[in-house]
């Protein structure tokens, strides 16, 4: 993991956890970890909408291998019990899945529950593998077990925006990666 470096982004009172900078060269790692290991694979890469599309964006341009793409849109219902019901898919895949090499891209994982559910359903399909990236893992708010296979930045307990995050759909389009200070 990296160290976050904090900085301040003049006038907007937004804390700057992870800068554009620091993101590009991690999303680099992640894509060259990620293209050796799907080498003579033919992967297909799942967006979960709407917090990955820019992170899955830079990823795949940082690819080394071809891939494919789709997208799934869920959404969830943490009412404190843990069972599939509470993941409902608004947008389902376009991709038949059986015997595919599947890697999904994820913005954050916080209590777990949403990727936990989403394997769940999708294993149901008979894909050859199912991968997980995730780009920021605040693991502090796990709820139930889950580790993705790749991990961009373990981030502390706080509320993050920016670079496809949002806070009541606002933020999403900041490059950096910020602290929302006013509920931080
Ligand atoms: C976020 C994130 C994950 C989920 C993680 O999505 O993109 O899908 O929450 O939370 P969990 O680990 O506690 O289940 P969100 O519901 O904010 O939707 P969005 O991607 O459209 O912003």
């Amino acid at each position: 993991m990296k160290s976050p470096e904090v900085e301040w982004k003049a006038g907007t009172g937004m804390e700057i956890l992870l800068t554009e900078a620091v993101i590009d060269r991690r999303v680099r790692e992640l894509a060259g970890e990620i293209s050796r290991d799907y080498a003579g694979r033919d992967v297909l890469i799942v967006g979960v909408l709407k917090g990955a599309f820019i992170f899955m964006a830079d990823l795949i341009r940082r690819l080394s291998i071809p891939c494919s793409v789709d997208f799934i849109g869920l959404a969830s219902y943490h009412d404190g019990s843990f069972s599939s019901g509470n993941v409902r898919i608004t947008k389902d895949l376009e991709t038949p899945i059986p015997g595919r090499d599947v890697l999904i891209v994820e913005d954050i994982v916080d209590t777990g529950i949403t990727l936990s559910l989403l394997l769940e359903l999708l294993r149901k399909r008979g894909p050859a593998s199912l991968g997980v990236c995730a780009l920021l893992d605040k693991e502090a708010r796990r709820r139930v077990p889950f580790s993705a296979d790749y991990v961009g930045f373990t981030i502390p307990d706080r509320f993050v925006v920016g670079y496809g995050l949002d806070y009541n759909e606002k933020y999403r389009f900041l490059p950096d990666i910020c602290l929302l200070k006013e509920i931080a």
